[in-house]
């Protein structure tokens, strides 16, 4: 069916339908339930995906509240009779399950809007006016639901953006007026979510430097979980903002329903889950209110950042798997093209190197077989020469000493070799030892009376300064003008917002959500410019990603922490949220694990090295040639096909993750030891996910270390018995990492 004639579907029950509500009645201490019957119109505004539907209702009180978000109802005129079946207890102000709460009047839990108007009134009521849905492309719907004060000139309208075939939401809101004079923004929610059921588990994720991504698993109880970051800049330094709730139990790969979500914001967001009294879970997401009071002009538009989030009634696997494809199809830039393997000098040189020295690394480039140099962190700064991290950071002209021929003579070197070149840039910050704070003071993020508090010895610029936008545009485009063979740019971001005050905003308040929207205006100007390029996201590790960023990068750095063993369970957990091929990972010497492993890690996604290849044996380096010759023969499955995490390393010896292409022809299967206790090895078979049970399949173990025994024969066996019994890898304390390919023995 198509989407159009699904989703344009909305029910009208109009007043010839009697409907059942429920009174309440308080009387002498006691609830009393009686069931009458009233005669006024109701709406039932259903916003639908391929498996999954999110429920509108409008009450006779005009109030918007969310009745279901689950698994899409057979009959769509069965989403009327939803409600009646709860009899959880009463909800005396009528909106627990309100799709957008306003505060101040009726409502008495977490608000998602609360303002004060422009003659100071506190209060605000949201009344439904009328909604609409429009097919907005192929395969993609938008529904907007117009609510309005009836006393204020206040206007909000809700949005759904419904993805049909990867069965993902995006919901957000934009706020207006016409008062006489401004409107402050207490508080202004993306969405405002309402899930009904026995009990609710959330997982979330904490962080620090190198130790991103941290997982946490518990079951909420009543009051307010909030996960929220106040950093300002590079907020997964914390908390990232993805999380996801298991309904009833927590959800498996494989079972169980489970909602995941995402704010698409790239600075401060906050997410409140609160139990309510009737023990239903009330999800409200967006930007974070800290210190962010806004304010609002008359006919001045506020649009929230959206909450993304897709529902799986199927498990987490399910739920990851189209969250990926979403990302590809439509968020993350190039989603659906191809990446550059590539050498990066950071961890091999720091800010030690010079002309000859990267003249060297160009060359090292070509001989290990990668596709780009990409130049770090050193290569500017001549007053304050960028030569450790205290100083020249916010001068970005080539520093005269390490390259007296400027960068061309480097470009120019990764011609010849036929190799590209990229390049390192940080440009939304300053170091104070630097002409830019000399020249700019006002340009920096600082309170005017108090000491300087700096994170790496830096700090940040105010991007919600026009004319800041300006230089940090300039600083790539600059680059891009003088070296138009530039082919890559690692942009990254190592200090948090300190002594939040901006020498350009008349009203402080309005700083943390200007600086993210002056960001996304520079992303906006170089993307505009410079449509194609390849741009890592980067900070100081996995300190910032998020999927309003990614529509700007093509991949990003999920952390500093390049130990393969932790980057098995880094990798594993961004891959609920992320898929493979924006995930750069790099093969370096962190860690005490072989080379092998260290590379077959970094496969798994998109593959870099920071090494010194100069220093590698002769087997070493052979190794990664030829590893990177496999790699050619897998990247498009890992890149574009589905994911199955099939062997849990929280919870096993060893991890399993699968990777298959859309027509269950081609796959790869990455194992690895995680634990190394005594007997420690794979001693049941892995069960792959995702084949066709009536197709063969040949299993052939690549990237063999040279001269390794192999300890696999390639074999052939049917899909049903790779799926139902499994293959066993053989991981052993003497082979800690395989990897097998899987080939449909029908393709040529
Ligand atoms: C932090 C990044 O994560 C590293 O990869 C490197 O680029 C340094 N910054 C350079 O200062």
């Amino acid at each position: 069916m198509c989407v159009s004639s699904q989703v344009l579907s909305t029910m009208r029950i109009k007043s010839a339908v009697l409907y059942l509500s429920k009174i309440w009645y308080l009387a002498t201490g006691l609830l009393i339930s009686l069931t009458g019957v009233a005669s006024a119109q109701t709406e039932i505004i259903p916003v639908l995906t391929r498996q999954n539907a999110v429920v509108l209702q409008v009450t006779p009180a005009k109030q918007v509240t969310m009745i279901y978000l689950g698994k899409k109802l057979a009959r769509e005129q069965d989403y009327s009779l939803v409600q009646a079946q709860y009899k959880k207890g009463s909800d005396i102000s009528g909106i627990f399950n309100s799709a957008y709460t306003p505060s101040g009047s009726r409502n008495l839990v977490e608000p998602a809007i609360s303002v004060t108007h422009a003659d100071g009134n506190p209060s605000l009521n949201l009344e439904y006016v009328s909604h609409y849905t429009k097919q907005i492309d192929n395969g993609i719907s938008l529904t907007g639901i117009i609510l309005k004060d009836p006393v204020y000139a206040f206007e909000v309208t809700l949005f759904y953006k419904a993805y049909y075939n990867e069965d993902v939401l995006e919901q957000w809101a934009v706020i207006k007026h016409r008062e006489k004079g401004k409107v402050i923004l207490q508080k202004y929610a993306s969405a405002n979510l309402y899930l009904q059921g026995s009990n609710f588990w959330l997982k979330q994720y904490h962080g620090n430097w190198a130790r991103e991504m941290q997982p946490e698993e518990a079951q909420l109880t009543h009051g307010i979980k909030v996960i929220d970051t106040k950093l300002g800049t590079r907020a997964n330094l914390y908390e990232p903002s993805a999380f996801m709730v298991s309904v009833g139990k927590p959800a498996t790969e494989d079972e169980g329903q489970v909602l995941y979500g995402a704010v698409e914001w790239s600075g401060n967001f906050k997410i409140d889950l609160e139990l309510d009294a009737l023990d239903n879970l009330r999800v409200i997401a967006g930007i974070n209110n800290y210190a962010s009071a806004y304010e609002l002009k008359a006919a001045e538009e506020f649009a929230t950042p959206a909450l993304l989030y897709t529902f799986s009634a199927t498990g987490k696997g399910n739920a990851s798997r189209q969250l990926q494809r979403w990302a590809r199809k439509y968020r993350i830039l190039d989603g659906q093209g191809s990446r550059l393997t590539l050498l990066n000098n950071w961890e091999a040189t720091k800010f030690n190197f010079d002309e000859t020295k990267l003249k060297e690394l160009i060359h090292d480039t070509k001989k290990l077989g990668v596709d780009l140099f990409l130049l770090d962190d050193g290569w500017f700064g001549n007053q304050y020469p960028r030569n450790n991290d205290k100083t020249g950071l916010g001068d970005w002209q080539e520093n005269k000493q390490k390259l007296p021929n400027g960068i061309g003579t480097i470009i120019q070197q990764a011609t010849r070799e036929g190799v590209k070149f990229g390049i390192w840039v940080e440009p939304e910050m300053v170091n104070p030892k630097s002409q830019l704070y000399s020249r700019h003071p006002d340009w920096v993020v600082k309170q005017p009376q108090r000491p300087e508090q700096y994170q790496r010895n830096q700090l940040v610029l105010d991007l919600s300064n026009p004319k800041v936008q300006d230089f940090v545009f300039s600083i790539v485009d600059t680059l891009f003008s003088k070296y138009p063979q530039l082919a890559y740019i690692k942009w990254d971001c190592n200090a948090v917002i300190f002594n939040a005050y901006s020498n350009y905003q008349k009203q402080q308040s309005n700083f943390y959500v200007g600086y993210v929207r002056g960001l996304y205006r520079v992303w906006e100007r170089i993307r505009a410019k410079y449509p194609k390029v390849p741009m890592m996201l980067c900070s100081g590790g996995g300190a910032r990603v998020d999927y309003a960023a990614l529509k700007y990068f093509t991949e990003f750095w999920p952390s500093d922490n390049t130990d393969p063993l932790e980057r098995i369970f880094l990798q594993w957990e961004y891959s609920y949220f992320y898929p493979a091929i924006a995930s750069a990972n790099h093969v370096t010497d962190w860690g005490k694990q072989p080379l092998k492993y260290r590379v077959d890690v970094a496969m798994m996604g998109k593959l870099g090295f920071d090494i010194a290849v100069n220093k590698l044996s002769a087997t070493d380096l052979k190794f990664c040639q030829d590893a990177l010759l496999a790699y050619k023969t897998v990247q498009h499955t890992i890149w574009h096909g589905d994911q199955y995490r099939l062997v849990d390393p929280w919870e096993n010896n060893i991890a399993s993750v699968m990777y298959m292409d859309s027509t269950r022809s081609n796959g790869v299967v990455f194992n690895y030891l995680v634990r190394n206790r005594y007997g420690s090895a794979s001693q049941l078979p892995v069960r792959f996910k995702g084949l066709d049970a009536t197709k063969s399949y040949r299993i052939q173990e690549i990237n063999l270390y040279p001269g390794a025994k192999p300890a696999l024969k390639d074999q052939i066996l049917s899909g049903d018995f790779l799926m139902e019994v499994g293959f066993n890898p053989i991981v052993t304390v003497a082979r800690t990492s395989v990897v097998l390919k899987i080939t449909d023995t029908a393709v040529k």
